[in-house]
């Protein structure tokens, strides 16, 4: 053999070396599945130094009050910094929360520093202050699954003040929705929400729960997050409580006046005014119609529709001026069917896009109140990696993310699913793409989303019960040549590959990458 072909064989079989090593690094080398039968904790814990975390692209309306936390992980106190932020918008450098009034439609690009004791951070911000106060998918909490008709003023209280000690708001967690149950109702098995539905003027009362509306929105915006409430277009809500049938322009006010930032609007009791054969004209109808009232309010009030996904509403949410609509049933009643709920979320997803989103509804783990039996709260029985499976679905699908357990029982393990930044930021991307499906076989898929930075964000999905391999090639990304896997529930590099990844994919569970160049 010749010197130059020694050499070039020798070349190859280090190639061959290399790329064995590679291979057998990813499915076998960094023990990927270890522990997640067991619940082990996969995120890292947020390290002392800070590190700003939320959405690149924050909408807005101006003219209208903006309130913006910094999310931001580190020990505290962290002081906060920004350059570029217009004159009208004041920081408190002690909390990072943003305050003030955008004076004009335009594009702020601002840059936020962070500084403790431990290190500093930085990133940039592009508030755009246009006709879009969702512009990434609303992320915060509701109450529903914990609480149902037993919520108070309290729990409200207590859940933004969780939300802050707990650290989900340092990931982007904002929004404490209250869902049904606030107002008077006719019946009821709880006196202190039985009473007059309205006041003389025609004004919808609060039931004895909600002594002060206006105290709770304060309480919570002191905070720097935000308030959402619900109601009906009917005369009753779902769970037989004041509507806002013939009152809508007068509640929607009521909630400007309180302080609210997100209206849920629930079909319930509206069905026997639409009657039978609703046309598509009568689905749109009263959400048009509110659509409309909140846009003309002197604050942003994000609009979620909850019809089930009747008369396909991801094909009409956004001109009805709604910025995320419930695609289905209620999920607390199919929560073993989570992976069947995202693939028809994500046949869908083309209807997906940045401040219209399709909400497949709440994220239900921890300890969450059986939806048969409006219960209490109780651990989820649902297996450690179908939790990761379920809020990495969520991810990809661009839903929005909202948390609906008891917040005043959040363990390590559940913040671990809810609070990984790099996952999150998969579902805050600003393209706002909704990721789109290669199914492999009965029980195993994958979901592709396309992130704003050229990389790819790809869930490998398990439905069995066994582990399975599952890998997937480049080709099938659209992508050739090395390129860099990095595992987003472990924040680790997993090194580069040039033609695939494989991964063996715990049973009813999930691996969820970003791959990038
Ligand atoms: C419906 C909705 C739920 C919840 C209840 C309240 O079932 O789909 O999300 O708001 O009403 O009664």
């Amino acid at each position: 053999m010749n010197i130059k072909l020694f050499t070039r064989s020798l070349a190859l079989i280090a190639v061959i070396l290399m790329n064995i090593a590679l291979l057998t690094s990813f499915s076998n080398g960094i023990e990927l599945n270890k522990g997640d039968e067991n619940g082990e904790i996969l995120t890292p814990v947020p390290k002392p130094e800070p590190r700003i975390n939320g959405p690149l692209v924050y909408g807005c309306r101006p003219g209208h009050p903006f309130l913006y936390r910094i999310p931001c992980q580190g020990e505290r106190p962290i002081k906060f910094k920004i350059k570029g932020l217009p004159a009208e918008l004041k920081l408190d450098p002690a909390t990072g929360i943003i305050t003030g009034t955008v004076p004009r439609k335009g594009v702020y690009e601002i840059s936020i520093m962070a500084k403790n004791e431990a290190g500093k951070d930085s990133r940039k911000l592009k508030i755009i202050a246009g006709d879009q106060p969702a512009l990434t998918p609303p992320m915060g909490w509701n109450h529903w699954y914990a609480h149902y008709d037993r919520i108070t003023d309290q729990m409200m209280r207590e859940a933004a003040e969780v939300m802050i000690t707990s650290g989900m708001a340092d990931v982007g967690y904002q929004y404490v929705n209250i869902d049904d149950c606030w107002m008077n109702a006719e019946k009821n098995n709880d006196p202190l929400r039985i009473g007059p539905l309205r006041d003389d003027k025609g004004n919808i009362n609060p039931n004895k729960h909600f002594p002060d509306m206006k105290g709770l929105t304060d309480y919570i915006h002191n905070k720097g997050l935000k308030a959402g409430i619900y109601t009906s277009p009917g005369p009753r809500t779902c769970g037989g409580f004041a509507g806002a049938w013939q009152h809508e322009e007068q509640d929607a006010k009521q909630f400007a006046n309180w302080g609210f930032d997100f209206l849920k609007y629930d079909w319930c009791s509206y069905g026997e005014l639409a009657g039978e054969n609703v046309t598509l004209e009568g689905y749109q109808k009263p959400y048009k119609q509110m659509g409309k009232i909140l846009t003309s309010q002197d604050r942003d009030i994000v609009f979620n529709l909850c019809q089930y996904g009747m008369g396909e509403v991801w094909k009409w949410g956004g001109e009805v001026d709604a910025h995320c609509w419930r695609t289905g049933g209620d999920l607390g009643f199919e929560l073993d069917r989570i992976f069947d709920v995202a693939l028809k979320n994500a046949q869908i997803g083309q209807y997906n896009k940045a401040g219209e989103w399709n909400d497949p509804d709440y994220i239900q783990i921890g300890w969450i109140g059986n939806a048969g039996k409006m219960g209490i709260p109780e651990l989820t029985p649902m297996p450690a990696n179908m939790q990761y499976a379920y809020m990495s679905l969520w991810c990809l699908l661009a839903a929005p993310l909202i948390y609906s357990g008891d917040m005043s029982k959040l363990d390590d393990f559940t913040l671990n699913i809810l609070c990984n930044p790099e996952v999150i930021a998969v579902n805050q991307d600003p393209l706002g793409k909704c990721a789109t499906v290669i199914q492999r076989d009965k029980e195993c898929f994958i979901m592709i989303k396309t992130l704003v930075d050229g990389s790819t964000a790809v869930g490998l999905f398990n439905r069995g019960k066994n582990q399975a391999d599952v890998s997937v090639d480049w080709s099938e990304l659209k992508i050739s040549g090395d390129h860099h896997v990095r595992d987003l529930w472990r924040e680790i590099e997993l090194g580069a590959s040039a033609d695939k990844f494989s991964a063996a994919v715990p049973a009813q569970g999930v691996v969820m990458i970003r791959v990038s160049k």
